[in-house]
């Protein structure tokens, strides 16, 4: 059970740096747009699909895959668990609108302001805090 625990929090933390870091590179790239920098777009495009595909979504599936493991395989459950269900649903909602934006930009029709993807950035840690606080201090 430790070894998919620890593969778990692994992927977690895979999934979470990227979901972190993505949103940030859509910030760079309306700047680079708003200063009519073409090649500096084609180079944002390339990091955010390499980003999307390459280690956020494998993180996510992964994440996901262990911590239905850890709950189905060895019946570890509670209220807590539905609670924090829900915000991975939210986590899961994120991801999929970051995929929206970078198909967005790919085909260069972004309409979201710089100021929109910062404070967009900070949704997934208010998600995190309250995640981990969840399941590690399990309230109910
Ligand atoms: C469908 C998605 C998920 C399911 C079913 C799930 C389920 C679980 C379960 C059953 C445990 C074991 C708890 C224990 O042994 O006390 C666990 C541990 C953990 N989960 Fe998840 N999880 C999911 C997604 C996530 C996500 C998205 C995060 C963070 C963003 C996360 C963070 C953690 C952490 C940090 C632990 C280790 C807690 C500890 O050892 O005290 N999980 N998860």
């Amino acid at each position: 059970m430790l070894w998919v625990k620890s593969l778990h929090i692994i992927f977690v933390v895979t999934w979470m740096a990227a979901i972190f870091y993505l949103p940030r590179l859509f910030v760079y790239h309306v700047q680079a747009l708003n200063e009519g920098d073409a090649r500096g777009s084609e180079r944002f495009k390339i990091m955010e699909r390499k980003l999307f595909n390459g280690i956020m979504t494998p993180g996510a599936v992964l994440s996901i895959v262990f911590g239905l493991w850890l709950w189905l395989g060895y019946g570890i459950s509670g209220g807590w668990l539905h609670a924090k269900l829900m915000l991975v649903l939210l986590l899961i909602v994120f991801h999929g609108l970051c995929w929206s934006h970078l198909r967005a930009f790919r085909d260069d029709r972004n309409t979201r302001t710089e100021r929109y993807f910062r404070v967009v950035n900070e949704l997934p840690v208010f998600l995190l805090f309250g995640i981990v606080i969840l399941v590690v201090l399990k309230p109910f």
